[in-house]
């Protein structure tokens, strides 16, 4: 990796100073100076802040750098609609969703911060019917394991004692088996698309950063108008599989840490309704 600062356009302005979050530059006897180059995570921000373009960063070529378009920006109160208007749809039509749409939701999530700028973020995209059947039925045969282990007499009671949770997601779980044994799939409820968001195996903050890009994509979907909820029961289940079928089958190297289920809407929402009172303090 290389940065340099181009002398001649630089106005010493600071900029690349203040905003970096690795001091990599400093003012030093009237010139901006490339200092400690080895802790640069290139996040990009120097060159994003320089009034001068004088930053030149061998990470981002010209082409990979791109004005913001201020008029396109939406205003704090256009973005405050979109979050109350977010709602996990499950009313699904039969219509796939369309292929510009997933890229937009991709787009979406794909700017998401990351932990220490790692970007390790990867996406499957599943719309096939065979592969969605192989979700629903991989994670029903896990909430069928765990149901099983619970109704262990030793398990019960141990498990009623140090994790109460546990215990009480019994009912939820032989909720999930019963209406799947009655055909009624509450773990896709008709989804057409299947978005998994993983991460490398090793990544500490493989979750934080999965369930950043998931809201990303929600709220990109949201504005195109397409119907997501967040596939907790996938997740449930993955998150417990020791032999990592669902990874396998999709030949997914890191761990799936988010999954959203998509389709089109049959209903819509016109209206939002209040959350519970919201509880802050400030100090
Ligand atoms: C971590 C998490 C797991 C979830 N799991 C499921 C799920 O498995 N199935 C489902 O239908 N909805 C699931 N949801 C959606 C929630 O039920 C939903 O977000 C909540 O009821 C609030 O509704 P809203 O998203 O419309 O605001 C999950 C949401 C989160 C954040």
């Amino acid at each position: 990796m290389n940065i340099e600062i181009n002398k001649e356009k630089c106005r010493v302005c600071g900029s690349c100073e203040a905003i970096c979050p690795s001091r990599v530059f400093k003012k030093e006897d009237g010139k901006m100076r490339v200092h400690h180059i080895h802790a640069c995570i290139e996040c990009g921000h120097c060159l994003a802040v320089c009034h001068d373009e004088a930053i030149i960063h061998s990470s981002f070529p010209p082409s990979k750098l791109h004005k913001i378009d201020k008029e396109k920006l939406p205003s704090a109160e256009s973005v405050l609609e979109l979050c109350r208007s977010r709602r996990s749809n499950r009313a699904f039509s039969a219509r796939s969703v369309p292929r510009e749409m997933l890229d937009k939701i991709l787009s979406a999530a794909h700017t998401a911060p990351t932990a220490s700028n790692a970007q390790g973020v990867e996406y499957t995209v599943i719309t096939s019917r065979e592969h969605l059947e192989f979700i629903r039925r991989h994670t029903i045969k896990g909430y069928e394991k765990m149901y099983r282990m619970l109704a262990m007499p030793v398990v019960k009671q141990l498990v009623k004692i140090f994790a109460p949770k546990t215990y009480y997601m019994r009912k939820k779980i032989k909720r999930v088996i019963k209406e799947d044994k009655k055909g009624r799939d509450i773990v896709l409820r008709g989804a057409t698309a299947v978005l998994l968001i993983h991460t490398p195996r090793d990544s500490r903050f493989g979750r934080d950063d999965a369930n950043l890009a998931y809201q990303n994509a929600s709220l990109m979907a949201e504005s195109l108008g397409v119907s997501q909820f967040y596939g907790g029961f996938i997740c449930s289940v993955v998150r417990r599989d020791k032999k990592r079928t669902l990874e396998k089958h999709f030949g997914i190297e890191g761990s799936v840490q988010a999954v959203m289920a998509l389709g089109m809407p049959s209903v819509k929402f016109h209206s939002y309704i209040d959350r519970k009172e919201l509880k802050v303090k400030f100090f």
